[in-house]
């Protein structure tokens, strides 16, 4: 079965990329979403104190459970017992745990297409099944209520992902409401990976914490808080599963880091900071999305949060990975081939990450728009 777990296809161009800028081109890095901004200025300094004064152990710090426990009151409206809170070493591990502690062998999950790649795999890895529904750009490459409601025969689970990957789009409160009311209904189990919570450009993401106290809620301290390297995250169980997910996590990982977390805490309370970064995400989306329709790249769905833009390039391509690898070696710009994340229609699909500095989107763009041009003709 583990045969079928794939890697993931933007690793061998972000590969290539480094070995172009080895050589001295300027590539520009839009392949990965991962911010380079690094962690707020204060979390640093914590850690440089805590380095000196702490022997680093294994750890689960309470206190940085009853911050995230008060970020769910005073962002959401929402009371999280902090012992609901199980830290992990960042979203990839809470899921895990997810679909460990709220699935047996062979129960069936469904997900949206186009989707994160590690949902299908991760539920391979431990013996469900992933079931992946096309979703287009009627319901903005979403699950919907109705969709759910249609399932048949009617699966264990769901993931379901707003902000999303790779398309940044979120699903309205309402829409949110209605998958968890018929999934209460069904008796379906939700996974809600709100990992670009804290990203958005309009109307920020709701929590399915809001809707449904038997979900599973996986977090992370990589996107908002810019801390991807320091390998922190969280899962919000649901009452009857905390024990069993935190069994697991001390079976399989013992604690998450310890500099990390106490570093985290510090950073819960930078939003000022944090939020330049997200202005930044916003000129840089706007400045896609008002160059990308002029190189004839019109059919995207503006995402409302995340930093992804997902470009339907299929008027140009059917090889989205032999493009991204051309446009990488003519314009030094690294994009994301789309198979990642849509096995299926995603040899026509290019996922741009906008999580860099806004001279590099300007920059990126003045390079892409002649390439563009010259491939029309
Ligand atoms: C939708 C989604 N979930 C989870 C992850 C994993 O993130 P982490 O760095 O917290 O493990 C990512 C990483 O890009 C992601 O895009």
């Amino acid at each position: 079965m583990n045969t079928r777990i794939e890697p993931f296809k933007a690793i061998a161009i972000s590969e290539l990329a480094h070995r172009l800028k080895a050589e001295g081109k300027p590539v520009i890095h839009m392949e990965f979403g991962q911010p380079s901004t690094g962690a707020p200025q204060a979390a640093i300094q914590t850690a440089h104190a805590v380095l000196d004064g702490d022997a680093m152990g294994y750890w689960e710090s309470a206190r940085l459970r009853e911050r995230i426990s008060r970020h769910y009151q005073e962002r959401y409206g929402v009371e999280i017992a902090p012992d609901r809170v199980i830290l992990t070493a960042g979203a990839s591990p809470a899921l895990l745990l997810s679909m460990l502690a709220g699935f047996e062998p062979g129960d069936r999950i469904v997900m949206a297409r186009p989707g994160y790649v590690a949902y299908r795999n991760t539920a391979r890895a431990v013996h469900l099944v992933p079931v992946e529904i096309d979703c287009g750009p009627e319901t903005r490459f979403q699950l919907s209520a109705q969709m759910i409601e249609a399932l048949d025969p009617v699966p264990a689970g769901i993931v379901i992902t707003s902000p999303a990957n790779p398309t940044g789009t979120i699903l309205p409160p309402e829409e949110l409401e209605a998958i968890a009311e018929i999934c209460r209904e069904r008796g379906i189990r939700i996974i809600s990976d709100e990992i670009y919570h804290g990203l958005s450009y309009g109307m920020p993401a709701a929590s399915v914490a809001r809707f449904d106290d038997t979900a599973f809620i996986v977090n992370s301290f990589s996107k908002y808080y810019s801390m991807v390297g320091w390998r922190l995250g969280w899962v919000i169980a649901p009452t009857d599963k905390a024990e069993l997910v935190r069994a697991y996590r001390g079976n399989l990982f013992l604690t998450p880091p310890s500099l990390s977390q106490h570093a985290a805490l510090t950073a819960m309370d930078c939003e000022s900071e944090l939020d330049t970064h997200v202005e930044t995400y916003r000129a840089n989306r706007a400045a896609l999305l008002e160059a990308l329709p002029r190189m004839g790249l019109n059919s995207i769905a503006p995402p409302d949060g995340a930093f992804y833009i997902w470009a339907d390039i299929g008027h140009l391509t059917d090889n989205s990975m032999a493009f991204c690898e051309r446009l990488l070696r003519e314009t030094f710009v690294a994009a994301a081939p789309g198979l990642d994340f849509d096995p299926v229609n995603g040899h026509r699909f290019m996922r741009l990450s906008f999580a860099v500095s806004t001279p590099q989107v300007r920059e990126a763009i003045s390079r892409l728009e002649p390439w563009f041009a010259a491939l029309k003709k």
